[in-house]
C-alpha cells in the first residue's frame, strides 16, 4: 500500500471511531455502477422492478468513459473498487479498460457477474487487466432451477463462463473465483448440489446470501413466497447440515450467515430482532457511483450527495450533505433511507476498519519466495496459507515421525519465538501450540517451523500469514482457538468443555505426557461460529480454566 492510501486509511479509521462529520481524503472502497442494464431478468432482482431503472426514468444504461475520468481522485485512496451495481457489468464494452485503470492506480478490482457473457478471450483479458476477484452468481445446481430463477439465462453458458475464469486464473494467477447463491425456498434443496458443482468446476468457495426484501410491492411479495422461513427451521437445518458435510468432503468453503448461526431462516425477522454491535461504516469509508454520476454511500440507499457531472468529488466527499448524513449516523439508527439495509441485516462494517482480511497489506513475498518444504519437513495444518491470525497465535501440525518438542522451533520472520517443548503439546506425531505474541506488529509475516539447528530451509516449513490485533481488550479468533490444559498428574487427562457465548463447541484434545505429568491443548473449531465479539469460556472439573473476550471472525 502506498503512503497516501495508508495515511487515508488511518485518518478514516480515526474519523469513524470518533464519529466526526469529516472523513479522510477519500473512500476506502468504491462501487461503480458500470452497467445499469441486464441481459437477464432474475426473479428476485430489483433492476426488473425498480422504477429508477425503467427507460422512462432516463438513467444512463452504461457508465461512460467521460464519467469514469471523474473517478481519478478516488482512485488515489480506494483500496478496492467493485465494478458492479445492479445490472450486468459485462455489458459495458469499456469494462476491461476500467479494470485496468483501477488496477494500475493501485486498487484491487472485484465484481459480481452472471458469467453468461464470459468466454475464454474475455476471461483472459479481465485477468491481464488486473481483476483480482470475481463472484459468479448461480442460484441453482440444475439447469431447471437455475433457469427458472435467472430468467433468460442458460445454465451451460454460465458454467462455461466459470470454467473460462478458472482457466484464466490457472494461467495468470488471477482472478480468484467464487460463487454466490441467493437462498430461496425454491432453490435451497440444491445447496449440497451447489457444493458439488463448485468442486467439479474448481471453485474454492460458495457464498450463500439471504434473499433481500426491498420496499417494492413485487419484491416484498416475492420475499413472502421465497424466504427460507417458508421452509421452516428444521428443513433449513437439514439442508445446511447436508451442505456442510459436502463442504467438508470436497474442501469447498461454505460461507453464509445461515451457516454461522442458527438464525431465524426468515432473515428479515432475524435482522429486525437483532441490533448490530457496530455502527454502519459506509458513510466514512465507501461511495457508490451510479451510471448517472450520482455519489451515494451504498446501493440500497437513495440519498445522493451530489453529481460528479456537476461538482468535483472533493466538494462532495466532505461536503454539507455527506457531513449531515454522517452526523445522523452517529446517533442510533441512522437516516430513514438506511431502512433497507437494516431490514436485510446488511449494516456493514468495512473490512478495513474491523480488519480481519489480509488484503490491505500487500504480501511481503517478492523475489525471495522460500522454497517448497522438503518431504520430511513438518506439515502445518493451521494457520492456513495466507491466513489471518491473532494473538495468541495458534499453530497446529504434524511431523512424519514422532515429534520431539524441544527439537521443533517456531520462528516469526527471522526470530525464533518459542519451541514446542516450552509452550506446545506434542501428541505422537501431532503438535499444537498457542503462542502469545504481544510484540508482533500488524501485517504480513512469515511463520516458520524448523528442526533446531537445521541448515537454512532444510526440513523447514513455512506459512505466509497476516496478523491483526483488533483491539487491546479482545483477542482475535479466526477459524481455530487453542486452550492450553495445564499440567496435572490426574490420569487420564479429561477434555474441557468450551463455550462461546454459552454455546458449547466441538473440541479436539492433544495430550502429552512428560514424566509423571500430563498436559494438553484443546482445539476449538470456530469455522462455523458466528462472527462478532464473544466470550470464550473453558471449564474443567467444575473450574474455569480460561475466560477471555474474543472477536470471532
Ligand atoms: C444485482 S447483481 C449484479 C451483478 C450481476 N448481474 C450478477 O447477477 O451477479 C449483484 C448480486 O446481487 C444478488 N441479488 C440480486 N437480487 C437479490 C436479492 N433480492 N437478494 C439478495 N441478493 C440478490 C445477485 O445474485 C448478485 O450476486
Ligand atoms: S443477472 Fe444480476 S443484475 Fe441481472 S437480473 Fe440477474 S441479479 Fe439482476
Amino acid at each position: 500500500m502506498d503512503e497516501q492510501r495508508w495515511n487515508n486509511l488511518c485518518a478514516t479509521r480515526t474519523a469513524y471511531e470518533d464519529s466526526t462529520e469529516e472523513s479522510g481524503t477519500g473512500p476506502l472502497e468504491m462501487f461503480v455502477e458500470v452497467s445499469a442494464q441486464c441481459n437477464l431478468r432474475c426473479r428476485m432482482c430489483a433492476i426488473n422492478f425498480d422504477r429508477r431503472y425503467r427507460p422512462a426514468a432516463g438513467r444512463p444504461t452504461l457508465f461512460t468513459p467521460e464519467l469514469f475520468t471523474k473517478l481519478t481522485p478516488m482512485l488515489r485512496t480506494a483500496l478496492r473498487c467493485y465494478l458492479f451495481g445492479l445490472g450486468e457489468p459485462l455489458l459495458n464494452p469499456n469494462l476491461v479498460d476500467y479494470v485496468s485503470a483501477c488496477s494500475s492506480a493501485g486498487s484491487e478490482v472485484w465484481f459480481n457477474t452472471n458469467a453468461t457473457l464470459i468466454d475464454q478471450t474475455i476471461a483472459n483479458r479481465l485477468a491481464l487487466a488486473g481483476t483480482d476477484a470475481i463472484t459468479v452468481s448461480i442460484d441453482g445446481a440444475t439447469a431447471e432451477t437455475y433457469e427458472s430463477i435467472r430468467r433468460g439465462a442458460n445454465f451451460e453458458r454460465a458454467v462455461a463462463g466459470v470454467r473460462a475464469l478458472i482457466e484464466a486464473n490457472e494461467r495468470f494467477g488471477r482472478p480468484s473465483v467464487d460463487v454466490s447463491f441467493v437462498a430461496m425456498a425454491s432453490n435451497f434443496k440444491e445447496l449440497p448440489g451447489m457444493i458439488d458443482l463448485c468442486a467439479e468446476l474448481g471453485v474454492g468457495s460458495l457464498h450463500v446470501e439471504p434473499l433481500y426484501s426491498q420496499r417494492e410491492e413485487h419484491l416484498e411479495a416475492h420475499y413472502a413466497r421465497e424466504n427460507l422461513g417458508v421452509l421452516g427451521p428444521d428443513a433449513v437445518d437439514r439442508t445446511l447440515d447436508a451442505a456442510i458435510l459436502r463442504s467438508r468432503a470436497t474442501g469447498v468453503r461454505l460461507t453464509s450467515r445461515f451457516v454461522a448461526e442458527h438464525v431465524d431462516p426468515d432473515y428479515v425477522q432475524h435482522s429486525l430482532s437483532e441490533q448490530p454491535w457496530w455502527r454502519c461504516s459506509e458513510p466514512w469509508t465507501a461511495v457508490w457511483i451510479t451510471s448517472a454520476g450520482e455519489v451515494r454511500c451504498c446501493c440500497l440507499n437513495d440519498t445522493s450527495f451530489g453529481s460528479l457531472l456537476e461538482q468535483p468529488f472533493e466538494a462532495i466527499w466532505n461536503g454539507d450533505l455527506f457531513r449531515d448524513f454522517r452526523r445522523a449516523q452517529q446517533h442510533g439508527q441512522g437516516p430513514s433511507s438506511c431502512a433497507n439495509c437494516r431490514v436485510n441485516g446488511r449494516v456493514r462494517c468495512s473490512p478495513y476498519l474491523r480488519a480481519v482480511e489480509p488484503m490491505i497489506y500487500r504480501p511481503l513475498l517478492g523475489p525471495d519466495i522460500p522454497p517448497k518444504p522438503d518431504d520430511d519437513a513438518p506439515q502445518l495444518e493451521w494457520p492456513p496459507p495466507d491466513g489471518v491470525v491473532g494473538d495468541p497465535l495458534p499453530v497446529v501440525g504434524h511431523s512424519r515421525a514422532r515429534a520431539h518438542g524441544h527439537d521443533l522451533q517456531v520462528m516469526i520472520d527471522h526470530t525464533v519465538v518459542t519451541d514446542l517443548g516450552r509452550h506446545g503439546v506434542v501428541d505422537g506425531s501431532r503438535f499444537a501450540v498457542s503462542i502469545p505474541v504481544p510484540y508482533l506488529t500488524e501485517g504480513a509475516h512469515m511463520l516458520w517451523l524448523r528442526p533446531r539447528g537445521a541448515l537454512e530451509h532444510h526440513g523447514w516449513c513455512h506459512r505466509h500469514v497476516h496478523f491483526w490485533r483488533p483491539d487491546a481488550n479482545r483477542s482475535l479468533a479466526v477459524g481455530l482457538a487453542i486452550v492450553p490444559i495445564p499440567r496435572t498428574r490426574i490420569l487420564p487427562l479429561r477434555s474441557p468443555t468450551i463455550e462461546i457465548d454459552r454455546a458449547r463447541q466441538p473440541v479436539r484434545v492433544l495430550r502429552e505426557r512428560r514424566g509423571l505429568d500430563v498436559h494438553g491443548a484443546a482445539l476449538v473449531d470456530l469455522r462455523e461460529a458466528s462472527p462478532g465479539p464473544k466470550v470464550l469460556t473453558a471449564r474443567m472439573g467444575g473450574k474455569i480454566l480460561e475466560a477471555r473476550r474474543v472477536l470471532v471472525r
